[in-house]
């Protein structure tokens, strides 16, 4: 059987940069409170009218297709993770056909948070391996900021999120020994509730009922952080073992860690328990915050550009998030 290997990774990130201090001006915050509970320092915030979800996500995925030497043309199937699409329905992946003028090719979205995009890459993984598809565009991309209750109300959660995308290629690898060598997913939907944005549903007998746009806590992200925080630092440790372990490998044998950015104490706690030296990890929180499903790609594709992957590196992927989703990759690269 074929392998499938990432050949090209891009990203894009709106202009606007939005500092804690920015924040400190509109709610009840400091720069001192965010960066000490999570590291981050700004984030950036799309524009009305030139930022879309689909159209980061496409921009992004120009980019991952120019350093592939590919055209749109090539591709011939798209993966889209995100929580924040462009409409209720479609999902923006046939947007991204659409830009980016690509025949009637097949676009499937993907709903699982921060693990999006593993799971995206795991199931063009799949594709590959069968030999469905030769050139799979996997992307992330994510536009929170104007969902989000950037009032002191809010700030538990408004305060942790960034607009981005990024975006990979994949094709086939003939050596067994390269490329993706496995995928782990799991959930747990008894916790669907601790980190949800619930309207509008249809756990409502109406799914836009009266009221409704002035129910703060039923239109915007709500979230028991501690709770999250402590199921996160227990998957993602799990979840990176099964990976090593399905391997036969240490946690001595890892050239690069890229963990989903959610907590910069998180990514810190995991690089301490697993002794790894800092040039064999990458946060970026404290610039972009948490950019869900595009921030394993926008990692992948600015570790590309600082030609920190080398052939034959060992790399690790490890994402949690509502749902909750879990989920591992381990690459030779
Ligand atoms: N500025 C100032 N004070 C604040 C803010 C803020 N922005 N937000 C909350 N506070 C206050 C709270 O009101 C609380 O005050 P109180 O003690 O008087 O009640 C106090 O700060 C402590 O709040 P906690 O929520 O307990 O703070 P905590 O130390 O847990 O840090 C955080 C919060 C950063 C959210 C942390 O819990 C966390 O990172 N959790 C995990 C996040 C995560 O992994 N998410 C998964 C991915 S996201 C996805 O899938 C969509």
């Amino acid at each position: 059987m074929l392998q499938s290997k990432i050949v090209g990774a891009g990203h894009y990130l709106p202009e606007r940069i939005v500092t804690n201090f920015d924040l400190e001006k509109i709610m009840d915050t400091t720069d001192e409170w965010i960066k000490e509970r999570s590291g981050i320092e700004e984030r950036r915030f799309a524009t009305f009218g030139v930022d879309t979800t689909a159209n980061m996500g496409t921009k992004a995925a120009l980019m991952a297709l120019e350093r592939a030497g590919l055209k749109p043309d090539d591709v011939d199937f798209i993966i889209f993770a995100t929580l924040s699409p462009d409409y209720y329905f479609p999902g923006p992946g046939v947007t991204v056909q659409k830009e980016l003028e690509i025949k009637t090719v097949g676009a499937l979205d993907i709903r699982n948070q921060c693990t999006g995009f593993v799971y995206g890459l795991s199931v063009a993984d799949q594709f590959i391996k069968t030999g469905m598809y030769k050139t799979i565009l996997v992307i992330g991309s994510e536009l929170h900021s104007n969902g989000l209750d950037l009032t002191t109300r809010g700030r538990g959660v408004g305060v942790l999120f960034g607009d981005g995308a990024g975006a990979v290629v994949m094709q086939p690898e003939n050596d067994p020994k390269k490329g993706v060598l496995s995928t782990h997913l799991h959930s747990q939907g008894e916790f669907a509730d601790v980190l949800c944005v619930k309207a509008p549903g249809n756990f409502k007998e109406l799914k836009f009922y009266p009221g409704m746009l002035e129910d703060f806590e039923m239109i915007t992200p709500q979230m028991d952080g501690q709770l999250v925080f402590k199921n996160a630092v227990t998957r993602f440790a799990e979840v990176i073992h099964e990976a090593l372990i399905a391997n036969n490998y240490t946690k001595e044998d890892i050239d690069m860690l890229i963990v989903h950015q959610a907590n910069l104490r998180i990514c810190q706690f995991l690089q301490r328990q697993l002794r790894l030296p800092d040039e064999k990890t990458y946060n970026n929180i404290q610039k972009y915050g948490n950019t869900t499903a595009a921030t394993i790609p926008i990692i992948l594709s600015e570790l590309w550009e600082q030609n920190r992957l080398k052939p034959n590196d060992l790399v690790v992927l490890a994402a949690f998030g509502s749902g909750f989703t879990w989920a591992s990759a381990i690459i030779r690269w």
